[in-house]
Parts: structure tokens; sequence; C-alpha cells
């Protein structure tokens, strides 16, 4: 497949650290912020934004996938958080929000879990593929309605190493 450089790893880095002030300033200094990273893609945005928020934190896995069999969007819990959100500060870190369903449908189910606060933090956000209202609190990148790779983004599960994103080209291939 030919890949085509989008976002450089330089500018990835500089955007990360951006959004580690913005996400340390935005909470009294005294909070405990619990993080919760999106399964498989957003691994790589995780580890590096936790490294740039000031706070104490804690960290949990989510992971999610499509219903099988059922229609395009309905979505299923696969690997739970093992730990109660109740009264918490919850940050849901995505790599990338497309339609949004995978968002909203994180942040309906944990919003009946009680949290002190909600929000999210993604790394890039399909602007014109966004179906919903509930706001994006930190975006790192606008990107248009292509499809794109690396540092987490999978296609067929590869290229989540790529120290860069790429837009794939060969569209005959994909
Ligand atoms: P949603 O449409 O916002 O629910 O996004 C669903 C999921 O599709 C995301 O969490 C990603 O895992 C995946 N996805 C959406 N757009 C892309 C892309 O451009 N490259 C790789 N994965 C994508
Ligand atoms: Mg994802």
């Amino acid at each position: 497949m030919i890949l085509e450089e989008y976002i450089k790893e330089e500018l990835i880095r500089e955007k990360v650290e951006e959004l580690g002030v913005l996400i340390t300033n935005h909470y009294p200094k005294d909070t405990t912020l619990t993080i919760i990273c999106v399964l498989k893609g957003s691994l790589l945005f995780a580890a590096d934004l936790i490294r740039q928020i000031d706070l104490n934190t804690n960290l949990e896995f989510l992971d999610l996938s499509s219903y099988k069999g059922s229609i395009r969007g309905e979505l299923v819990l696969n690997k739970d958080i093992d730990f109660s959100i109740a009264d918490k500060n919850v940050l849901v870190i995505e790599d990338i929000v497309d339609s949004g369903n995978t968002i909203n449908f994180i942040i309906n189910e944990f919003k009946k879990r009680n949290p002190k606060s909600i929000k999210v933090a993604s790394l890039l956000f399909k602007k014109d593929a966004y179906n919903f209202d509930m706001k994006i609190d930190w975006i790192g990148f606008n990107i248009r309605n292509e499809f794109i790779v690396g540092y987490g983004l999978d296609y067929n599960q590869m290229y989540r190493n790529k120290k860069s994103i790429y837009l794939i080209k060969d569209e005959q291939e994909k």
C-alpha cells in the first residue's frame, strides 16, 4: 500500500504537549484524573498524553467492538473498566472521532455511573463525518473525511506502530 505522510511525528509531539498543558490547566491542582484509554487505537496517544498531564492520574482501559451481525454502529463493551468512576473526574482519550458513534456510546454509558465530571480528548476529529451534538472537549487535529493510519490507528490491524500519521493512497486495495 502507498502511504502519504499526513501529520509528521514532530507535529504530533508538539500538539500532544499543547493538549497536556490545556488539560492540566483546566483542573484544580489537587485533582486526581481518571484517564480512560480506548483500545486499541488510543494506546500511543494516551501513553504520550498522560506524560504531559501534570496531575495525579489513574489509568484504565476500555475495549469496544461492533456487535457481530448487527447494523453498523451498534457497539458492545468488550472489556469494561474494572473501576468505579462514581464521583471521579474522568477523561476519555480517543484516537479519532469519525461518525461519533463510539465516543457517544462511551459517554452515554459512563454518565449513568455518575462521575463528578467527564471530558473527552481526541487526537483527531473528522468534523464533516460527525453526526452528534456532543462537544469534544479537546481536539488535536481537525482532519478531512479521509482514511488515515499510524500512531495507533490501523488499517486491518496494520500500521499502528508508525510514528507519523499517513493517508492511504491506493483506494483499490482498501
Ligand atoms: P466512530 O465512527 O467515531 O465511531 O469511529 C469508530 C472507530 O473507527 C474509531 O475509534 C477508529 O478506531 C476507527 N476509525 C475511524 N476513522 C478512522 C481512520 O481514518 N483510520 C483508522 N481508524 C479509523
Ligand atoms: Mg478508537
